[in-house]
């Protein structure tokens, strides 16, 4: 199926100047081989961005956009014309008409929108480990962990389980782990602990818990085929770089392992759009860069389209950057020597072009406009172009609060996940397994007791203190049926994580 879907980007220009009716178009296929929008403060980034997610949602792909500056949530509203628009509009030769286009909310904060959250056990001890950076020994003390809360039927649900888990592990467990799993080694329980406060200390507790978000609902289209435009407010995240980078591995490696192969496709499942990328990159662990780089190889064949907003491709590391297909180029500033020499540098990685002098042109740019470059479907190079930006349909302007506020009511979704769970019955649920536990040892030792006379109580007081210690955390955890495969994630490379979530999101559904 060679079914050419292509989205309209702009108009041409050949020195500065619009060729009229000579329109830019981007395949819709290309924006399954991820790309990049960058360019200086002020040049059309954002336009840009909002032009491809227009066009996206117009064919039916919904997208996901980390918004950290908040200043795209105008695709919820018709824009209105101007003087500008129409000037645009002529050139391109195209129909502008105000639209407004679905958008939905999401949050990992205390940003109003849907919660996106996952359990720990979800993360799963793999992910979880490049997040907090751990060594070696450390993260097999945290699969053991893992294997330890399996096996024992202790739901692993938000931060602080985690580290009741591990003050027990390190504590009155100790011995009964050792046996059972190997050595605990207590300096790496301090320093996972450690790690999971500074975690905790960014608002990690936001993104841990229940009800823990299904990425298949990121793929909706409204009653009218478009796509769904999902924004999830990050404004107050710029301070969190950890936690922001756990979240997008986590979101990742989720949507890796849920969508079903898909191929080269005609069109994109959803597109994932990341803004102010380099927050991502920054202070970054090699790591999580290398899981990083991995999932986005690998996300491409489920039909996942990645794109990068950043305001100089520098900020991209080269083995991620290199795996861009589209870029779409605004303007940059060359203020010193070392500027000219990155821009040289970088119009190098532009096709050869008879028609632009990419160099001088990178830093010539008016506002909204862009070279553009491009991979067919072969994966060779489009000839570049120079392309005035098409306007927006939607508002080129932010929403203001109390049109943010009938989104959030309105939203379907919102009633689905934005529900406290109710923690009385839950607390009762994990009482009761500890309960049933302990009568079931207190049983079993007494059939014991009944045939060997001279039986230690320690046992029996250890328990004890292990039903205080998870009574101590329930007070703010929520119970989820513990179906963890955990030994899976053992099985599989480290670029996936968990096994068990294909079966949980096909439960909900
Ligand atoms: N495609 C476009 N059509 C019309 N105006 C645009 C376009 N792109 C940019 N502009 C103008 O330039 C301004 C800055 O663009 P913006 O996308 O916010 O820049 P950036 O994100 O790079 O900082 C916009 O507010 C708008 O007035
Ligand atoms: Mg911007």
């Amino acid at each position: 199926m060679t079914n050419e879907i292509t989205l309209l980007l702009g108009g041409v220009m050949v020195n500065a100047t619009p060729i009229d009716g000579q329109k830019v178009t981007l395949s819709a296929q290309s924006l399954n081989r991820h790309g990049l929008i960058s360019g200086a403060t002020g040049t059309g980034k954002t336009k840009s961005l909002q032009v491809l997610i227009e066009e996206l949602s117009g064919i039916g792909v919904p997208s996901l956009v980390m918004d950290i500056k908040g200043d795209i949530s105008g695709l919820g509203a018709e824009g209105s014309t101007n003087k500008i628009i129409e000037k645009r509009a002529h050139h391109i030769q195209m129909d502008w008409v105000g639209k407004s286009f679905p958008i939905e909310f999401m949050s990992i904060s205390d940003e109003p929108g849907i919660l996106l959250k996952s359990t720990i056990s979800e993360f799963g001890p793999v992910i979880l480990s490049k997040i907090l950076s751990l060594n070696e020994t450390q993260t097999s003390l945290l699969s053991i962990l893992f294997l330890f809360c399996d096996d024992k039927k202790l739901p692993l649900l938000d931060l602080n389980d985690l580290k009741t888990v591990l003050r027990y592990a390190s504590n009155e467990g100790k011995d009964e782990i050792q046996k059972m799993y190997g050595l605990v080694p207590i300096s790496s329980a301090h320093a996972i602990m450690r790690r999971l406060t500074q975690l905790e200390q960014q608002g990690g507790n936001q993104i841990f818990g229940e009800p823990s978000f299904d990425v298949d609902d990121l793929c909706k289209v409204d009653e009218n085929g478009l796509g769904m435009i999902n924004i999830i407010r990050l404004t107050d995240v710029q301070s969190k770089p950890t936690l922001f980078s756990a979240f997008m591995l986590a979101l990742l490696a989720e949507v890796f392992e849920v969508f079903p192969e898909k191929g080269d496709v005609d069109k994109p499942e959803l597109v994932i759009f990341i803004d102010e990328a380099h927050l991502i990159f920054k202070n970054a662990s090699k790591e999580l860069l290398d899981q990083l780089d991995t999932i986005i190889k690998l996300i491409r064949s489920k039909g996942i389209g990645i794109v990068f907003i950043t305001q100089t491709p520098d900020d991209i590391p080269e083995n991620i950057l290199s795996q861009l297909g589209f870029k779409i180029q605004h303007a940059l500033r060359a203020f010193t020597a070392k500027d000219r020499k990155a821009i040289k540098l970088l119009s190098q990685n532009f096709p050869e072009s008879d028609v632009y002098n990419v160099e001088n042109l990178i830093t010539e740019l008016g506002i909204g406009e862009a070279l553009i470059s491009s991979l067919d479907r072969k994966g060779r190079p489009t000839p570049l172009v120079h392309s005035l930006m098409r306007p927006p349909y939607s508002r080129m302007d932010i929403l203001n609060p109390s049109e943010i506020n009938s989104i959030l009511k309105k939203s379907e979704l919102g009633a689905k996940y934005n529900q406290e769970i109710d923690r009385e019955s839950a607390h009762e649920i994990l009482m009761d397994r500890i309960e049933h536990m302990l009568e079931k040892e207190e049983e079993e030792e007494e059939e014991k007791e009944a045939t060997i006379k001279t039986k230690p109580k320690t046992r029996r007081r250890e328990k004890t203190q292990f039903e205080q210690i998870m009574t101590s955390s329930i007070g703010t955890t929520i119970v989820r049926e513990l179906t963890r495969g955990i030994l899976g994630v053992f099985g599989i490379s480290t670029s996936t994580r968990r096994t068990s979530s294909k079966t949980k999101s096909k439960a909900k559904r």
